[in-house]
């Protein structure tokens, strides 16, 4: 008999099938008795028959428990109200290895139980759930979705260091690690002053890997721990990545929608908002989203904003519900972005620099920039940063030998995965999440 994987099921219709994985849910109705089987790859309603099975194996129900890993055997059968269209007409059960314990986590609408802390400290078994599977699918083709796109776009892969020396997206957010007789490094913030050296050699390259940032912030949005795209063009202007970061946040949405129907379905998403996603997105400056915030200030709403301050999420959260789509904000105030980011040639006291913000209150997911290519001012805004212009010396190198224009951006995947899921927090996106307050399991 062959073992196949329950994704694969629908190739299979009419033969019969091994499935090796676990006793997600059973329920009985007198002589039919329903086991939900899952095995990773998908979950798949197995029917036990009286009678049409040894007795042996039928009465094995009584003995299953949650979990319990179990093989199991028979006909698949093409059935329209079995949830994924088919299910397993059993012969043969074999229970590989029981639980020990009752299983942790609730097996109907875990997101509704109100300890979410109890199932964060069982997140290596919540995992198992139907919408946290769906969310870790999700993850994973939006994780694919990225590599593809550049790869179709002729842009290299490189891999910037973790342990740095340096900041790059200011000196209150990082981590310190013993290192040696260096004394103390940090945990990298982003890759992107690596990858600014990369684009000079490369021209085109993209960074994709975990990033690190001591916020205390307790809010949806914020990690410690976060994973990171962060592409890097030379020659290229804030307009040029724009467009670039617009082609890919709508790539990744259509990826979504194409091969994760699904496991959007089983979150309850409603994907006319993802359909929506389309070229081209609002683009407006940060004087303009003040201006929307002021509106809505005079129309009443309980706005706490002055012009020239960074936005938090309630103000994101307002500006984005203007707009179907995600919604891009350029120019801010050159005081409240890094060192390394182009003041526009036409306002100073601006910089070229986009946000991205999700709609739905997901807030920024993309946060880029055209890079300050003149080297003595670069080494000046360094200095006014009181950064230590040592550490700095090979990347004021890249203005020194051939210095071009060059932009790039970073986009955060778990906000990009929440906001595509539905998720509540970012925390639920990502395997097991580090937050100021969790660092278990
Ligand atoms: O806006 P940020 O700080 O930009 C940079 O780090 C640039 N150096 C990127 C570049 O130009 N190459 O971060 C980029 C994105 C944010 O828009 C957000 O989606 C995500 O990273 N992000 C976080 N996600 C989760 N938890 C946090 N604490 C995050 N901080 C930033
Ligand atoms: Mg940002």
């Amino acid at each position: 008999m062959e073992r196949v994987w329950i994704e694969d099921i629908g190739r299979y219709a009419d033969r019969d099938v091994e499935i090796r994985g676990w006793l997600f849910n059973k329920r009985s109705s007198g002589k039919v008795r329903f086991l939900v089987v899952r095995d990773g790859t998908g979950f798949l309603q197995v029917v036990m028959v009286k009678g049409e099975v040894p007795d042996e194996v039928f009465n094995l129900y009584d003995e299953l428990t949650y979990e319990d890993a179990i093989i199991v055997r028979g006909k698949v059968k093409r059935e329209k109200r079995a949830p994924g269209g088919y299910e397993l007409l059993l012969k043969d059960l074999v229970i590989h290895s029981k639980s020990l314990d009752t299983f942790p986590i609730p097996k109907v609408r875990p997101e509704n139980i109100p300890d979410v802390g109890k199932l964060f400290r069982f997140r290596h078994l919540w995992i198992r759930s139907r919408k946290q599977w769906s969310i870790l699918r999700i993850r994973d083709e939006v994780e694919r979705a990225i590599q593809d796109f550049f790869a179709a776009r002729g842009f290299r892969r490189f891999d910037p260091p973790i342990f740095t020396p340096a900041s790059v997206e200011g000196t209150t957010t990082l981590f310190p690690v013993p290192y040696f007789d260096e004394g103390e490094v940090y945990l990298t913030q982003s890759g992107q002053l690596y990858l600014e050296a990369g684009a000079m050699a490369l021209g085109k390259v993209y960074s994709f890997g975990p990033t690190f940032r001591a916020e205390k912030s307790r809010t949806r949005r914020h990690l410690t721990e976060f994973w990171m795209v962060e592409p890097e063009v030379a020659w290229a202007t804030l307009e040029d990545i724009m467009d670039l970061a617009e082609e890919l946040v709508v790539y990744i949405t259509e990826r979504v929608l194409e091969n994760r129907r699904m496991e959007l379905e089983i979150l309850n998403r409603d994907v006319a908002k993802l359909e929506a996603v389309k070229r081209p997105f609002p683009r407006i400056t940060y004087d303009e989203a003040a201006r929307i915030l002021l509106e809505e200030k005079e129309k009443g709403r309980d706005i706490d904003f002055t012009y020239g301050e960074d936005f938090g999420s309630d103000e994101e959260t307002v500006i984005s519900e203007r707009y179907d789509r995600p919604v891009m904000i350029t120019h801010y105030p050159r005081a409240i972005k890094p060192f390394y980011m182009k003041p526009d040639p036409k306002d100073p006291s601006k910089v070229l620099c986009v946000d991205v913000i999700a709609p739905e209150g997901y807030g920024e997911i993309i946060g880029g920039s055209q890079r300050e290519d003149d080297y003595e001012e670069l080494l000046r805004r360094i200095r006014e940063e009181g950064l230590p212009e040592d550490e700095y010396s090979w990347y004021l190198d890249l203005r020194k030998y051939g210095s071009v224009p060059h932009s790039g951006f970073g986009l955060g995947i778990e906000r990009t995965v929440a906001w595509l899921s539905g998720a509540s927090h970012v925390r639920e996106v990502i395997p097991f999440a580090r937050t100021p307050e969790r660092i278990r399991p």
